[in-house]
């Protein structure tokens, strides 16, 4: 007789966007006449950019000729993809990383979520909280996170670095020494970010306990301010410590396209181990490769006229967060991030938690946010909204926020 893996058991519901989505439909049923708008959901709304229109187009055209057509891609993902990435993301950033480091992959998603495979079952993770659900989630499934307390909603063997108010969102150095530490900076949820300071503090650290860091920066093409770094490889020694997420899906709009990718520099090693080693065979094993098609669309980005269009496109978003951050700051809220991310994150007023903002904004200004502690228990009593919307929704949802 067959067993299933009980770890998927432990998980508790993830209710947050169906509760969320439920909500929103019972209230529009019940108010046809209103007009909502949704600033909840994390994902981006502009088209692609010309600049990547126009690479896939020439690519569907090679794949309609034997001459040109392509099947699997290699391994690592194709060498003009990944020496683009290394020139533009790195090289020009001052950062020691070889093409051959990088590995293309479908996406930050499902890279936050695999790379755990490659460590022992033994090791301690720590999230910040409230956190982007994958890394948790998925360290459940392989049984590393003990038992879950539904009271507190933590996890038994998870560090949790809380992030509020009073450390401006970032996480202290934990006082349990953990395995693993999964950091994303610019934040999900909360918009927040450290400076490069803040962050070798970071690398040390794990290099002084034998820890990997887990970086995530799928929000790295929303920095705007100079002290903020757009890859832990810009601190000294995290070589030897740390593993690198990018997505591609906040900088180009590349949601539904799917592409991202993972640098693991040789230098990091358990013992003579390379883990560079072990998520290629992983790779070589369990994938098989991002679409030739969406890896020239990739390599668009990097282009001159990509770039030039995706920083306007960034720009277009950041609008919004402007507009939503110093429109709320003037109605009396507090409220953070915005500055080097697309989310901004607030404190609900008046006492009220978390879902009792979300029902008091759906009813009131028919603006729908995300409740923060669906992103875990420090979460609660703030908000999450996100400048992914159009510019005249985002407008009139302040707006009317404003005249509550
Ligand atoms: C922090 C973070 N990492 C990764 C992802 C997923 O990125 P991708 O679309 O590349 O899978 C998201 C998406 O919202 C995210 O917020």
């Amino acid at each position: 007789m067959f067993k299933i893996n009980e770890n998927y058991l432990k998980l508790p519901g993830s209710y947050l966007f169906s509760t969320i989505g439920k909500k929103v439909n019972a209230y529009a049923a019940a108010h046809p006449d209103k007009k909502i708008i949704r600033l909840g959901i994390g994902d981006v709304t502009q088209p692609l950019a010309p600049a990547v229109i126009t690479a896939l187009h020439g690519a569907v055209d090679e794949m309609a000729r034997a001459e040109t057509f392509r099947g699997y891609a290699p391994d690592l993902g194709y060498e003009f993809l990944r020496n683009a990435i290394a020139e533009n993301d790195y090289k020009a950033r001052g950062c020691d990383i070889s093409p051959d480091e990088i590995f293309v992959s479908d996406g930050a998603k499902c890279d936050s979520g695999n790379i755990q495979e490659i460590f022992s079952v033994d090791n301690k993770i720590a999230v910040c909280d409230p956190v982007y659900p994958v890394y948790v989630d998925t360290n459940v499934m392989a049984g590393r996170t003990g038992v879950y307390d539904a009271g507190s909603e933590t996890w038994s063997d998870v560090i949790y670095m809380p992030c509020r108010l009073e450390n401006n969102f970032a996480p202290q150095l934990p006082k349990q020494t953990p395995d693993l530490i999964y950091l994303c900076f610019p934040n999900n949820p909360t918009g927040s970010t450290i400076t490069k300071a803040q962050l070798q503090e970071w690398v040390d650290y794990a290099n002084k306990v034998g820890a990997v860091i887990i970086y995530d920066a799928a929000y790295e093409a929303y920095i705007s301010e100079e002290d903020v770094p757009h890859s832990i490889f810009e601190c000294e020694g995290a070589r030897a410590c740390a593993i690198e997420l990018h997505s591609f899906s906040k900088n180009a709009g590349f949601t539904g396209v799917r592409l991202g990718y993972t640098v693991i520099p040789k230098d990091l090693k358990c013992g003579d181990v390379s883990l560079h080693a072990l998520w290629a065979r992983r790779h070589g094993t369990k994938y098989n490769g991002a679409p030739y098609i969406v890896q020239r669309a990739g390599e668009a980005v990097y282009s001159e006229e990509g770039k030039a269009q995706l920083k306007q496109q960034v720009a277009y978003y950041m609008k919004n967060a402007d507009y939503i951050l110093k429109g709320l700051k003037d109605a009396g809220y507090t409220v953070s991030g915005g500055i080097n991310a697309p989310y901004i994150w607030l404190k609900a007023p008046n006492g009220m938690n978390s879902w009792e903002f979300f029902d008091y904004l759906l009813e009131n200004a028919n603006v729908v946010g995300t409740p923060g502690s669906g992103f875990g228990p420090s979460g609660e009593t703030y908000f999450r909204l996100t400048a992914f919307g159009s510019y005249e929704n985002t407008i009139e949802a302040v707006d009317r926020i404003k005249s509550l």
